[in-house]
């Protein structure tokens, strides 16, 4: 099948080369330059396992356009990937899709074929039905489920496995009101073998926020359960590794420490405790969920007191930027919340991060002006005893702890075990 992808980021990216390895061609389209140049030179423009080897493989399968209506035109479907990004209140900001969707609207308006429409971007329930729909059927003047397709079809690949995640899913949920949207997109999904689910596109909405909110709530659940234990001397970790073993909770996002960040989850469980308040629903659980993980960061800096009661003019390192290992993705990182914290307490920073770096001086140029940053980790360890570890790069597990004071949120085994003092966030 031709399908064109509307946002080449890490979700449309990666869906995209996945479904070209399926065997479909795919015409990818970004508003950013930097991002058309990439891909027209079989790169992705961030880093995301495997994905740079099968752009490479794949050259020829899949185009780039800036174009929008030209793509469509070409192609039989068009997935929406677009960003879908929410405030401090849990807003979500529909500019992208509105103007994605009116985009596709103007070129349906003068296509002769069927086209469908599959909205894969995050949005709060109703947001198809009650927006993408009447703005593509405003602009092109043709009928949803009649004239032109529309789906709803969740993502739930993680960064810096999406490839992978999209190739071998638990499964696929399509969202579909009508028998021929439906065919087509067990059609396009036909050789993957994971269990598929159809259910109305209303349902699938709430289905994406749903999984994120309970993947939120399992490390949370994790977090509070290791800040009793920290405060009893269990060690957190032995303790839900036994819990895990229970078939019924299993054994993933059970690891205590830091928590949660990123660009989904946070914004996701926001939005959801918003439509919880909205609907005059109170969010009891998800709100818990929230604090909990806003708390860990806290936590950290207040065991950092414990050997270094005062943080003015003291020099801390800080291993680690992104909101976890494998991603130059530093949306949400707890990192940051944790410089914020020594810097307002007067101390001087000094980060590494092996793939991060870059992105964290252009998402936070305030923190990033105040402090250093260190090309290597064992420069951190040179120009300082106090360190404090927020991402859990398997390269920290070589370094040299000895002598060192290390406040761990993420648990690095060498550290533990070879730090002068060591002190773990949640073990
Ligand atoms: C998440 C979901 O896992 C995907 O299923 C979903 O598709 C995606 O959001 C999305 O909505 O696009 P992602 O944000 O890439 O994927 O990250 P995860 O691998 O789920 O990790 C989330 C955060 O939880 C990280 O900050 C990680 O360090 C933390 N974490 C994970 C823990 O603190 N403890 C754990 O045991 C596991």
């Amino acid at each position: 099948m031709k399908i064109s992808i509307v946002g080449a980021g890490h979700v449309g990216l990666a869906t995209g080369i996945g479904l070209v390895i399926l065997g479909h061609e795919v015409i990818f389209v970004d508003i950013n330059d930097n991002v058309v140049k990439a891909i027209e030179s079989a790169k992705p423009p961030f880093h995301e396992e495997g994905l740079e080897d099968a752009m490479e493989r794949h050259r020829g399968k899949y185009l780039v356009e800036r174009n929008l209506q030209n793509a469509v035109a070409s192609s039989e479907i068009t997935f929406i990937t677009v960003d879908t990004p929410s405030d401090d209140s849990g807003s979500v900001d529909l500019r992208n899709l509105a103007e994605a969707s009116s985009q596709i609207g103007r070129a349906l308006k003068n296509l002769e074929r069927y086209h469908t429409i599959v909205v894969k971007s995050t949005v709060p329930p109703g947001t198809t039905e009650g927006f993408v729909k009447i703005i593509l059927e405003n602009t092109s003047g043709k009928k949803a489920f009649i004239d032109f397709g529309l789906a709803m079809n969740p993502e739930f690949l993680r960064e810096g496995s999406a490839l992978r995640d999209f190739l071998s899913p638990d499964r696929i949920v399509i969202g579909a009101n009508d028998e021929r949207t439906r065919e087509i997109l067990e059609q396009l999904y036909r050789n993957i073998s994971s269990p598929k689910l159809v259910v109305d596109i209303e349902t699938d909405e709430m289905i994406k926020y749903a999984s994120n909110a309970f993947l939120a709530m399992k490390i949370s659940f994790a977090n509070e359960i290791g800040n009793l234990c920290k405060k009893l001397g269990i060690d957190s970790w032995k303790v839900l590794e036994g819990v895990g073993l229970d078939h019924r909770i299993g054994p993933y996002l059970l690891k205590s420490g830091l928590g949660w960040g990123g660009p989904c989850l946070p914004k996701d469980v926001r939005t959801l405790i918003r439509q919880f308040k909205q609907n005059g629903e109170e969010p009891l659980i998800l709100e818990a969920v929230y604090k909990v993980n806003k708390e860990q960061a806290y936590k950290l800096v207040q065991l950092l007191k414990k050997y270094v009661s005062n943080l003015k003019g003291r020099k801390i390192g800080v291993l680690g930027l992104t909101y976890k290992p494998g991603v130059d993705d530093v949306k949400e990182s707890i990192a940051y919340d944790i410089i914020k914290k020594l810097i307002d307490e007067g101390a001087h920073v000094i980060a590494h991060d092996p793939l991060g770096v870059q992105k964290f001086k252009s998402m936070y140029p305030d923190v990033s002006k105040i402090i250093e940053f260190a090309e290597v980790p064992e420069d951190v360890l040179k120009k300082t005893e106090i360190i404090v570890i927020a991402t859990e790069w398997p390269q920290y597990e070589e370094l040299d702890y000895s002598g060192k004071i290390i406040v761990d949120g993420r648990r690095v085994k060498k550290a533990e075990k070879t730090a002068a003092h060591y002190e773990g966030l949640c073990w």
